[in-house]
């Protein structure tokens, strides 16, 4: 089934509608069938507000399905494998995880706590939110507890991460450096992706082998945070994880506050204090944004992507540096026709259609024409909306789009992209 708008039409709303509901598996929403056949963290999270425009109880049952997938310590994996199926490659055999649902080893951008802001404050049944929120609050805390704890041991401030895939931006050229330096797993194996999408559209080998060595070693480190950090080879100070972070936790102070809940607001208080004062040691004022870092080798990763504008969302940037980013922004749509581009287009690694080397995201165009509105640019955060749902109008609800023409790419019918255009042509911004 292609499901697919005629450009001359309005966004049809049934069909986003109608996708989510086809992607339900019951309490949880799939990205994509076949392609991505399990619940995904970010994707979720993002869903979850695409559901709040047409089912409020089922919004928030999104949350909740995800958190009963939380592990002892507090981590939320990025993927819950519900059910098996054959149709995705590294399953949960190859994570090796059995405790509870079985899952990943590793977690996603943590946009929930502001997703769930969202959802709190967008919901018409008072009483419903009310109880949602206060049985959500202690798993959000001890989520983002363990990013600090976990993921900055060393109380840098800057959180890391331990797999490109944690990043949510898989094959970002941001992390060609340090992921070249993974070893490449030893055992053969049967890739699922290509047999669901063009091969010209995902990662390459070599990028998989090394994805794959990491997923091993979590496992042979028996899952253990303290021995990972010791000897992962992979860690990035990671710009989209730590934005993301501190916007999510400073939602979540809030939300507290709402439910007059106090246990653990001081630590998290005290976190962004830290964070706030680490970030300049991200900044690039010859680039106009902030760079992740490698943590093992010290270098920064020198490349313009959509993450490295996230400070923006994050509430991290001065009024200088807020500007600054604002005209990198405005003159990079200047160079793209359809939304920011996953890769700046002056980059010699950027691909306009390959995954995350230089596609459109429209979750990524909303949340940077959030947050251009938050610092006082409607017109930045108008023309990613219009750019965005004309690529959803003329191509359909792909997960992303091609940068240079916004054909869809990668998987179709996809979740997330109906979700946003939901949730996004629902709200006056
Ligand atoms: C994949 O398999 O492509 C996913 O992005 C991993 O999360």
């Amino acid at each position: 089934m292609n499901q697919k708008n005629d450009s001359s039409n309005p966004i049809d709303m049934t069909l986003a509608a109608e996708i989510l509901r086809n992607n339900d598996r019951g309490g949880y929403t799939i990205p994509t069938d076949g392609l991505y056949p399990f619940q995904w963290s970010w994707d979720s999270a993002l869903v979850a507000l695409g559901w709040m425009r047409i089912d409020e109880s089922r919004a928030w049952e999104e949350a909740e399905t995800m958190f009963r997938g939380q592990w002892a310590n507090g981590m939320v994996p990025h993927i819950l494998f519900h059910k098996g199926a054959e149709s995705y490659f590294p399953g949960p055999d190859v994570w090796g995880n059995t405790k509870g649902i079985p899952s990943s080893a590793i977690s996603q951008p943590p946009v929930w706590a502001t997703a769930i802001r969202l959802l709190y404050e967008q919901c018409t049944d008072r009483e419903l939110a009310d109880a949602k929120l206060r049985l959500l609050l202690p798993k959000l805390i001890a989520y983002h507890e363990w990013w600090y704890r976990e993921r900055d041991p060393e109380n840098t401030g800057l959180v890391c991460s331990y797999h490109p895939w944690e990043s949510g931006m898989d094959n970002s050229p941001a992390w060609d450096a340090p992921l070249a330096a993974v070893p490449e797993v030893s055992w053969s194996y049967q890739r699922r992706d290509l047999g669901h999408v063009d091969s010209d559209q995902r990662p390459h080998k070599p990028e998989y082998d090394r994805y794959l060595y990491l997923v091993d070693l979590y496992k042979r480190y028996g899952f253990d945070s303290q021995k990972i950090y010791a000897n992962c080879p992979y860690k990035v100070a990671d710009i989209g994880i730590i934005a993301i972070l501190h916007r999510a936790s400073k939602d979540l102070i809030d939300l507290c506050r709402i439910a007059s809940h106090s246990d653990g607001v001081e630590a998290l208080q005290t976190e962004l204090d830290q964070t706030a004062s680490a970030i300049n040691s991200l900044w690039s004022e010859d680039k106009r944004c902030f760079m992740s870092r490698d943590l093992i080798t010290g270098k920064t990763l020198d490349e313009v992507t959509t993450a490295t504008v996230l400070p923006l969302f994050g509430g991290l940037t001065s009024d200088a540096q807020s500007e600054a980013i604002l005209s990198l922004i405005g003159e990079w749509l200047d160079d793209t026709s359809f939304g920011l581009s996953s890769t700046h287009p002056s980059s010699p690694r950027f691909e306009p259609k390959r995954y995350w080397r230089g596609p459109v995201w429209p979750h990524i165009n909303w949340i940077i024409a959030l947050s251009a509105l938050e610092h006082g640019h409607p017109e930045i955060a108008a023309r990613l909306r219009r750019c965005t749902m004309a690529c959803v109008q003329s191509s359909g609800f792909w997960e992303y789009f091609d940068a240079d023409t916004g054909a869809g790419c990668g998987g179709d019918n996809f979740s997330w992209t109906a979700a946003i255009t939901l949730y996004w042509l629902g709200d006056s911004t």
